[in-house]
C-alpha cells in the first residue's frame, strides 16, 4: 500500500455522507424533548451500536469476538414529569418511530408494546430488580444507529437506557453487569437468545481500539486500529430477509446439540481432531456448524495479532475466509451480501484489505476494511455495481472505533 495523505472523512465524499458529529444528535435529542415536552430536559445519555469486525456467531459458543463501537448513536433525554396526572409513571417517545408509549416497571408485560419499547422495559425492569428505580420519568429517544441492519440498534438502546437510569439514580452498575442485565432484556423482553457482543461492545466500546472479547472469560483485550492508511467502511444492503424469524435460535440450538455430540462444555473446546474423531457419526448440518464455529474462533484469535503487527495481508484472508464460511458452513449469509463481498474483491489490487458481512446475517451490512487513497472509488465502484445488479440503493458510511456509552448531561 502506498503511502499517501488519507482523505478527510469530516466531509462527504461521494456516496459517503458527511459524519453526523454525537454533539450535533445530542443537541437534535435536546431540541426533541423540548418539543414534545415543553421544556428542556435534565439527563441525556449516549450508547453506541457496533460493527464486528471478525468472530461471527462465536459469542454465544464462549468463544472470541473482536468488534467495535461506531460512531452511531441512541441518545436518550429526559427529565421528571410535570406534576399532571398521568395513565403510566414513564412516557417515551421516539423520534425514529414517531410515536409515543406509555410504560411502567410493574407492568412487565411486554406484549402490548412495539418491538423498541420492549427492550426499554427490560432494562427498566432489570434495574429495578437491582434496586434502582428510575421513578416517573418523560424520555425522547433518537438514533442515528440503522434500524434492523446488524449494527446493534437494540443493545445500544438498552444500553442507552441503562445509562440513563444510572444518571437518574446516582448510582453506577459494573459495566459487566450492566451489560449482562442489558443482554437479559433481550432474551426475556424481546425473545431474542443473543450473545454478549453487542451490549458489551457499547458498554466497553474504546476510541481507536478494537475489542477482543473472551465471550467465556469477558476478559477484553484493547487492539489499537489508529492506522491512517485503513479506513472501516460500512455498506448496508438495506435487505433484512426475515425468513421464519427464528434462524438465529436455530443457529444457537445447532452448536449446543453439536457441542454435546461431542462431549465438550461448548464449541469453543472443541478441536479439528475431536470433530476429525466424530465426522461419521455427526449430522452433517451439525459439522458444518461446528466446523464454522472452530474455525472462526482461531481466525478470531489470529485477526487480533494480524492488526496489532500491521500485517493487513493477513487480515484480509481471514476476514475472506470468514465469510466463506459463514455462508456456506453456517448458512446466515444471502445473495445481496455475498454480492457486497464479491464487488469488494473485484477492486483494484491493496484497495480493499478485506471484506465480510457482519452482525447475525441474513441482510444488514458488510464491514470492509479500505485503502484510504482508495476510499472514494471504492465506495462509488461498490455502490454501483450493487445498485445495477439488485436495483437497491445501498448506504455507505466510514466510521473509526468510538468510545462507549456514557451520560452526557447529568
Ligand atoms: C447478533 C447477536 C450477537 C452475535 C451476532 C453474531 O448480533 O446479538 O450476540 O451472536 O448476532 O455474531
Amino acid at each position: 500500500m502506498t503511502v499517501s495523505q488519507p482523505p478527510s472523512t469530516d466531509q462527504a465524499l461521494g456516496v459517503i455522507p458527511a459524519p453526523v458529529p454525537l454533539a450535533a444528535l445530542v443537541d437534535r435529542a435536546q431540541a426533541g424533548f423540548e418539543d414534545r415536552f415543553g421544556r428542556p430536559p435534565r439527563w441525556i445519555a449516549a450508547a453506541p451500536g457496533r460493527v464486528n469486525v471478525i468472530g461471527e456467531h462465536t459469542d454465544y459458543n464462549d468463544g472470541f469476538v473482536l468488534p467495535m463501537a461506531i460512531e452511531r448513536y441512541v441518545v436518550i433525554a429526559a427529565d421528571r414529569p410535570q406534576p399532571t396526572s398521568r395513565p403510566m409513571p414513564i412516557c417515551m417517545s421516539s423520534s425514529a418511530f414517531e410515536t409515543a408509549e406509555w410504560l411502567s416497571p410493574d407492568d412487565a408485560s411486554s406484549e402490548r408494546l412495539p418491538p423498541w419499547a420492549r427492550y426499554v422495559l427490560g432494562v427498566l425492569v432489570g434495574c429495578r430488580s437491582q434496586g434502582m428505580q428510575a421513578g416517573p420519568l418523560d424520555m425522547l429517544i433518537d438514533s442515528n444507529v440503522p434500524l434492523g441492519g446488524g449494527l446493534s440498534s437494540s443493545a445500544a438502546l438498552e444500553v442507552a437506557t441503562a445509562t440513563l437510569i444510572e444518571a437518574v439514580t446516582g448510582r453506577s452498575l459494573p459495566p459487566v453487569e450492566k451489560a449482562l442485565l442489558c443482554q437479559q432484556a433481550e432474551h426475556r423482553f424481546a425473545g431474542v437468545p443473543c450473545g454478549i457482543m453487542d451490549q458489551f461492545s457499547s458498554v466497553f466500546g474504546r476510541r481507536d481500539h478494537l475489542m477482543l472479547l473472551d465471550c467465556r472469560s469477558t476478559e477484553i483485550t484493547s487492539v489499537p486500529l489508529t492506522d491512517p492508511q485503513v479506513h472501516v467502511l460500512i455498506i448496508n444492503t438495506n435487505v433484512k430477509h426475515e425468513l421464519t424469524g427464528g434462524e438465529y435460535a436455530e443457529r444457537r440450538g445447532q452448536c449446543e446439540l453439536a457441542a454435546k455430540r461431542l462431549g465438550v462444555a461448548s464449541l469453543r473446546d472443541a478441536t479439528w481432531d475431536l470433530l476429525a474423531d466424530h465426522s461419521a457419526a455427526l449430522e452433517p448440518v451439525l459439522a458444518r456448524r461446528a466446523r464454522h464455529v472452530i474455525g472462526e474462533i482461531e481466525r478470531t484469535v489470529q485477526a487480533a495479532e494480524a492488526i496489532a503487527a500491521g500485517d493487513w495481508k493477513q487480515m484480509g484472508q481471514l476476514m475472506a475466509a470468514s465469510h466463506d464460511s459463514l455462508r456456506d458452513d453456517y448458512e446466515v449469509s444471502c445473495r445481496e451480501l455475498d454480492l457486497l463481498v464479491e464487488l469488494a474483491g473485484q477492486q483494484a489490487p491493496g484497495a480493499v484489505i478485506g471484506s465480510r458481512m457482519t452482525g447475525g446475517g441474513f441482510g444488514g451490512c458488510t464491514v470492509s476494511l479500505v485503502s484510504s487513497e482508495h476510499l472514494e472509488t471504492v465506495a462509488h465502484a461498490i455502490h454501483e455495481g450493487y445498485r445495477n445488479q439488485t436495483g437497491i440503493v445501498p448506504s455507505l458510511f466510514t466510521t473509526r472505533p468510538a468510545a462507549g456509552a456514557h451520560v452526557v448531561v447529568g
